[in-house]
């Protein structure tokens, strides 16, 4: 999916992460990052953000908004532990991601993947959403809706496409 955040001036920041986890119950969808990442402070100063998806084959958009946290409903330990080591060791680089390097090759660096290396990089973020906007593409007639949490009541509605 992608992740779209905005920096404190304003700019709009977007990028793929993988959607790891969904709680309905609750509206809560959660990916992975790392703690140094740029996304991560972006989130810190403001939490509000808009994800993403796109299934081509079936011609389907869904677009959702809705507030980043660290959520206590994700096991962080129990998600790292199912992380195949070699994503484990991203976490475990010694470069915080984005710091700028003198060749491509510099931030290869295998570290010692123990089990805790990296840990206290990484993080589990949930997205509480408040908005699904669902467009569908057809011959036969697009159709649009909203799907909007206020106060706690859901409201879904048609829209023009
Ligand atoms: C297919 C794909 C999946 C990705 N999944 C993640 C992910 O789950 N978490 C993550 O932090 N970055 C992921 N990335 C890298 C991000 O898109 C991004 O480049 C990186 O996190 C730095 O983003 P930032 O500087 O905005 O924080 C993925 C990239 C690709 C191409």
């Amino acid at each position: 999916m992608n992740l779209a955040t905005t920096t404190p001036d304003g700019t709009p920041r977007l990028r793929t992460v993988v959607l790891r986890e969904v709680i309905p119950a609750t509206r809560q969808i959660a990916f992975h990052t790392d703690r140094r990442s740029s996304k991560s402070s972006e989130l810190e100063v403001n939490p509000r953000v808009a994800l993403h998806f796109h299934d081509r084959r079936g011609a389907l958009q869904i677009r959702m908004e809705g507030l980043a946290h660290a959520s206590q409903d994700f096991d962080r330990v129990n998600a790292w532990r199912k992380l195949h080591p070699g994503s484990r060791e991203q976490y475990a680089q010694e470069l915080a991601p984005g710091s700028e390097i003198s060749s491509p090759t510099d931030a290869i660096v295998r570290s010692e993947a123990t089990d805790r290396g990296g840990f206290e990089n990484f993080t589990v973020v949930a997205v509480q959403i408040d908005l699904i906007d669902w467009l569908s593409l057809a011959q036969s007639g697009h159709r649009r809706a909203a799907f909007r949490m206020s106060d706690g009541i859901p409201h879904c509605l048609w829209l023009a496409p």
